[in-house]
């Protein structure tokens, strides 16, 4: 039976809650299938460059469990307001400060108490001034309609249980012209759902990944256009074989039904220039 909202939240934050406690420990927050399969690579490796990390917190580092880097892909412009839809240790927040610079400012949104906590930490070693880290949920963000220039995210939609929502509440918060850029797991074509089911937890900690179409359609309704799906990584089924196989799957015959059709991609939509902060068209959900 599927996890109904609030149960895929809870589990979610408490999943996120002990990654922040290892990040906040000194360890590293990878996740996974439990601590003896790190889920960590090679989604969360190399996606940053060595000038990018210098000038970060190691705790910002080491917490990071993105799947891309929004902030290189987004065209941060100085004066920007940046939203990150689940912020975590905050990497991608303290990045974006820095890009739009003191006349612009980087909010990041978390549900999980541990990681707004490392967050804060994290800004007051960097001694970013321009960031605030807001506690709440993506699908009921809570800032003004028409308030934010960009909203980057790394690896969180993949998580939430009403992508819709996440997606309306984005496009509300935008200003008209204003740019969705977010980093996020997304499956391409059909997968079985057990196989599928496997995959996502590799990947992504919690099963949620959109199919690509869906993914577009919801943006779509969403009232969103310009869209598009930028493959950054597709992860091959070699490097998911020790996951795959303590799931009880045999990686050389579910091989040919998976391989290339999980990547993590970069998404870019635009909320027209012309539009209300409310909503798409009445096709949505
Ligand atoms: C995979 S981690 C990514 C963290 C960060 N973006 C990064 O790149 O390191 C997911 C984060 O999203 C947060 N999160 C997940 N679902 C959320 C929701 N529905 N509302 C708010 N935060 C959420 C979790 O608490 C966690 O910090």
């Amino acid at each position: 039976m599927p996890m109904s909202e609030p149960n895929i939240q809870e589990a979610v934050r408490q999943k996120y809650g002990e990654a922040a406690k290892r990040a906040a420990g000194g360890g590293s927050a990878c996740c996974g299938g439990g601590a003896e399969l790190s889920g960590c690579d090679p989604i969360t490796k190399n996606l940053y460059d060595d000038s990018e990390k210098a000038g970060l917190p190691e705790k910002a580092v080491a917490a990071s469990l993105g799947c891309g880097n929004p902030t290189a892909l987004a065209k941060l412009q100085t004066g920007e307001i940046v939203l990150d839809l689940g912020a975590g240790g905050g990497i991608d927040v303290l990045l974006s400060a820095k890009r739009v610079g003191p006349t612009g400012k980087a909010y990041g949104l978390d549900m999980t108490d541990e990681m707004l906590a490392l967050a804060r930490e994290n800004q007051k070693k960097a001694g970013i001034e321009n960031v605030e880290f807001l506690k709440g949920a993506i699908e009921n963000i809570p800032l003004p309609d028409n308030s934010v220039d960009v909203i980057i995210s790394n690896c969180v939609i993949n998580l939430s249980g009403d992508k819709d929502r996440v997606l309306r509440e984005a496009f509300r918060v935008l200003k008209p012209g204003g740019r969705f850029a977010v980093s996020d797991v997304v499956v391409r074509g059909e997968v079985p759902a057990n196989i599928r089911k496997s995959m996502e937890l590799w990947v992504g900690c919690i099963a949620g990944a959109l199919e690509e179409t869906a993914y577009r359609e919801k943006l779509s309704c969403a009232g969103f256009g310009s869209i598009d799906v930028e493959p950054t990584r597709v992860y091959k089924v070699e490097e998911a074989r020790e996951f795959l196989e303590a799931a009880g799957l045999n990686a050389d015959i579910v091989g040919p039904q998976i391989e290339g059709k999980f990547i993590s991609a970069f998404i870019r939509a635009s909320k027209p220039a012309s539009a209300a902060a409310c909503c798409g068209p009445a096709c949505c959900s």
